[in-house]
């Protein structure tokens, strides 16, 4: 059975926040229980400690990282409970070539987090390819969360 799957996204314009949409509705076409929401309006230590799933997305910010006042410190708060989480990373950016999505993932990954499919980037607001793509990215960490756990 699909598990309880979070979408958590920063997003200054809405860019980001249509990529969560796709995300969403792929994770949800696959039969996961999903929460949508912006970071300003979650708790990590709940995300962490009652989801199987975790996608987050985020824009680049600053110079390639993610943003560094919401999603920063509650991707750091996650930490200690990704040791087996399925997820995801997506997220806007206005010119980068997948520096600030690499490096988070890595960061995540290193905290226990698996990662069954690669970033999934924009430009500035998602064209039809990135938002198939995020549906994509949602429904494939949705399957292999579901496949392991069988
Ligand atoms: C303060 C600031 C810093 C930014 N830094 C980067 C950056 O390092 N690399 C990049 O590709 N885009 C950068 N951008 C562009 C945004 O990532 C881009 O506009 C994105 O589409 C915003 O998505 P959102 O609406 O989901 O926040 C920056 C934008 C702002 C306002």
């Amino acid at each position: 059975m699909a598990g309880k799957t979070a979408v958590i996204f920063y997003s200054s314009t809405g860019n980001t926040e249509a990529m969560a949409e796709a995300v969403a509705v792929g994770a949800r076409s696959c039969g996961a229980d999903v929460l949508l929401a912006s970071v300003s309006d979650v708790d990590a230590e709940t995300i962490g400690k009652e989801y199987d799933c975790i996608l987050l997305g985020c824009s680049a910010w600053g110079v390639e990282v993610i943003e560094e006042a919401q999603m920063k410190p509650f991707s750091k708060k996650l930490e200690p409970f990704l040791k087996g989480k399925y997820m995801g990373v997506f997220g806007s950016c206005g010119w980068s070539r997948g520096a600030w999505l690499n490096s988070w993932e890595s960061e995540l990954h290193f905290a226990g987090g698996i990662f069954p499919a690669a970033p999934v980037r924009a430009y500035g607001y998602p064209d039809e390819e990135s938002l198939k793509a995020c549906e994509e990215l949602g429904k494939t960490v949705v399957k292999e969360a579901e496949n392991a756990s069988v």
